[in-house]
């Protein structure tokens, strides 16, 4: 029991059987979350700091509310408000929180490969909450456990993912956890949005927002990241909304019993219209309640590892 590595650095270093593990794990956390009682004594005595170089909501929130329902003792840190904003370098941050005793650092960095970077100077676990352009993990995983919760098995599985390929490192880690499990991921967006090389990922580019959708068994749209673009990659939201935008047609396109999905935060109106955000086939919210359910998962499968050890 427990994962194989002392950190949880991307998709790319799980292997199948982990992933699993992490899901089936998540599916018991969420009966705790849910049984009226979420207090749990699994992390009782260990120390979890969340440390965000980026603005999150979700992410850092669900890990916050994972680390206090399972009983240890959590803090945070953002650049605002601490010694990152006088200069203090990444390592020098990160020792420092490690020589204080934490068992598990929770990390969101707008550098691709921050996590890698600082993971073997440290004794504490590094857990990915996002980096740069390459991957968010558990992101991935919460959105695995919301078609686990639908799906009798991932093998063939069509999941069709639209919007923003370019800047996203939630497509990514969905793509490689995905394809583990035996799933096909289609992709769709602006060309200006789509990355080279994301074929040999194993993802099929398609050729529009209905060849996308059609016959899919999941679509997720993908937030269109102003953040990170140096200039505009398309001409104009309404076009932008139009032609790329997930409508209510398109949809209809993916098998009956298909749902819609979103990581969140979301621009209403841009890749999806509100009215079909909010559409009897989302499954939008239920994401957002799946992710404590993952994040209490992986604490407590990184924290096996560490007691076995
Ligand atoms: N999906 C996601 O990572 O959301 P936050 O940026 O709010 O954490």
């Amino acid at each position: 029991m427990g994962l194989k590595s002392k950190d949880l650095l991307g998709m790319k270093q799980l292997d199948k059987e982990e992933i699993m593990e992490i899901l089936d794990t998540a599916k018991t956390m969420k009966l705790v979350i849910s049984s009226g009682n979420k207090k749990t004594s699994h992390l009782q005595g260990k120390s979890v700091v969340t440390l965000f170089y980026e603005n999150s909501t979700r992410t850092r929130l669900s890990f916050e509310l994972a680390s206090k329902y399972m009983g240890s003792a959590s803090a945070n840190i953002t650049t605002s408000g601490s010694s990152v904003n006088k200069g203090e370098s990444l390592l020098d941050t990160a020792r420092t929180i490690d020589m204080m005793g934490t068992d598990i650092i929770i990390m969101r960095h707008s550098q691709s490969g921050a996590p890698h970077f600082l993971a073997p100077y440290l004794n504490a676990s590094i857990v990915n909450a996002g980096d740069g352009m390459n991957e968010h993990p558990t992101q991935a995983l919460l959105d695995m456990l919301t078609m686990y919760e639908r799906f009798d098995t991932f093998e063939g599985k069509e999941i069709a993912i639209l919007g923003d390929i370019y800047h996203s490192r939630v497509v990514r880690s969905n793509i490689i956890g995905l394809s583990k499990l035996g799933a096909k991921v289609r992709v769709y967006g602006p060309k200006t949005m789509m990355p080279i090389g994301i074929e040999e990922m194993g993802a099929y580019v398609a050729k529009s927002v209905e060849d996308c959708c059609d016959g899919a068994d999941a679509v997720m749209g993908l937030r269109v990241q102003l953040e990170r673009m140096q200039s505009s990659l398309f001409p104009s939201v309404a076009e932008y909304s139009k032609y790329y935008g997930i409508t209510k047609e398109a949809l209809d396109l993916a098998k009956p019993d298909a749902f819609l999905m979103h990581p969140g935060p979301c621009n209403h109106g841009v890749e999806i219209p509100t009215d079909v955000y909010d559409c009897d086939k989302s499954v939008i919210n239920e994401q957002v309640t799946n992710g404590v359910a993952v994040r209490m998962a992986v604490l407590y499968l990184l924290t096996a590892r560490r007691n076995s050890l």
